[in-house]
């Protein structure tokens, strides 16, 4: 018997009815040449290998990549294995190549994933890209090990096309409580005074600590067995991708990617072998239509974790409406 949900689960949820439309949303390309036009904010569906070389030169401001790590994974039955070293990074040689190809000279990439995979991203980034920091995501979550260390961080590496690229840091200030307040003759010095608290608006770092993964009491949640958080991903897009600029994703899984480039008015589009993994992005990025938060970055500012109730009180302080929270479950079809 199908246990029955938590009323607190927000976990994305599909109905036949919906399966069927969303379905019929998504992009299947034939054999022919794809122009951007065709695919501008659309989800792809199909594999990679078979589209990678019809897809258009130059024209994308922001790869984000997040492939299937160097581990024993299960998508929906797509099933990878872990291998070593050199057989992963020849793994990677077969599309990034390929991929930096649709990005414009002015753009940049993002390459995400775990301890054991970090050297052959290193290698394949330093090869096709100008590399130009890695950031240490602590994702928290992580399965505890008797013999070594718990894995509760992630790679994301950051490298350019060319010397010329945008890079927007004003756009991803981080809004910090300030522990020991310094004074400047009687003023707070580079922080803010509020009944709500003190605090400081800060350069962002490449240690990531403010970003948990989506779990089941989020709006944004799905099944996704390695689902990535709309606050990271809306991050990156901020500092690397024009307003309006082409983001595109080349393994979408549940969305993430596109639904927080629409959120944040850019362009995108995903790629994506599974076709339920498709219907999820497609749900998603219908909701999106009524429902642009995105948990964790309100009113132009990023949020320290589990500070909800304090983000509502400032925004409340500063004139802002909306909780920043309110979602719809069921689409109208
Ligand atoms: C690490 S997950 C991406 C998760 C995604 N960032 C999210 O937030 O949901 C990698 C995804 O790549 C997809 N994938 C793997 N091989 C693929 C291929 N050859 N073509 C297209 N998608 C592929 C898998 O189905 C999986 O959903």
């Amino acid at each position: 018997m199908e246990k029955e949900k938590s009323r607190r689960n927000r976990t994305l949820t599909l109905s036949e009815n919906e399966r069927n439309t969303l379905k019929k949303r998504l992009f299947s390309p034939n054999k022919e040449e794809i122009t951007p036009s065709q695919i501008t904010n659309k989800t792809i569906y199909g594999d990679l290998f078979e589209i990678i070389d019809l897809l258009p030169a130059e024209f994308v401001d922001l790869l984000l990549i997040d492939p299937p790590y160097n581990l024993d994974k299960d998508f929906n039955g797509l099933k990878f294995s872990k291998t070593n070293d050199e057989a992963y990074l020849a793994y990677l040689k077969t599309w990034f190549p390929k991929m930096i190809r649709t990005l414009k000279p002015t753009g940049s990439v993002y390459i995400c994933g775990d301890w054991k995979s970090t050297s052959c991203l290193y290698q394949i980034m330093r090869e096709f890209t100008i590399v130009r920091n890695r950031i240490i995501w602590q994702r928290e979550k992580g399965r505890g090990a008797k013999a070594n260390w718990k894995n509760a961080a992630e790679d994301i590496w950051f490298g350019t096309r060319g010397e010329e690229y945008y890079f927007n840091v004003d756009a991803v200030k981080q809004k910090r409580r300030v522990i020991a307040p310094y004074r400047e003759n009687g003023r707070p010095k580079d922080w803010e005074e509020t009944g709500n608290g003190n605090f400081r608006l800060t350069y962002p770092s490449n240690f990531w600590d403010d970003i948990s993964v989506p779990y089941w009491s989020m709006p944004e949640n799905t099944d996704h067995p390695t689902q990535k958080p709309e606050k990271l991903i809306a991050k990156l897009i901020l500092a690397s991708c024009p307003p309006k600029g082409m983001v595109l994703d080349p393994f979408l899984g549940s969305g993430t990617t596109s639904v927080a480039a629409k959120k944040l008015d850019r362009r995108y589009v995903g790629i994506e072998i599974n076709e339920e993994y498709c219907c999820w992005a497609e749900k998603r990025l219908l909701l999106a239509e009524d429902h642009s938060a995105i948990q964790g970055y309100s009113n132009g500012v990023f949020w320290e974790r589990n500070t909800l109730s304090l983000q509502m009180k400032e925004n409340k302080r500063l004139g802002f409406t909306g909780d920043g929270q309110s979602v719809a479950y069921s689409l109208n079809i």
